[in-house]
């Protein structure tokens, strides 16, 4: 299992491997905000404060988005593509919205 620490509303999961995250923030109760849910509208911007290695690789709608947002931050991704890939670790996420 994987735990994933939700910091902004100080939730913990356990998750298991191919988990996205929106499936985990509405499983949870997060409060995380998602908005197209396609990697267009970047609302749902987030800061992989750890873990970021235990996530599927940014694709090219991410970097596209990140940039036109003019964030260079490698730990920054959008939840919406997000999903967990890792068996096992320590996941912590900070959002924006
Ligand atoms: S919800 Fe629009 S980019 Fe993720």
């Amino acid at each position: 299992m994987v735990t994933v620490f939700l910091k902004n509303d100080n939730l913990k999961v356990n998750v298991s491997a191919g988990k996205s995250f929106r499936e985990i923030a509405r499983k949870s109760g997060a409060s995380m905000e998602f908005g197209c849910r396609v990697g267009d509208c970047s609302t749902c911007v987030a800061k992989i404060v750890k873990g970021n290695n235990l996530l599927n690789k940014i694709n090219d709608k991410e970097i596209l988005a990140l940039n036109a947002m003019g964030a260079n931050d490698e730990n920054l991704r959008l939840m919406c593509q997000c999903v967990v890939e890792a068996s096992e670790g320590e996941i912590e996420i900070s959002y924006f919205f």
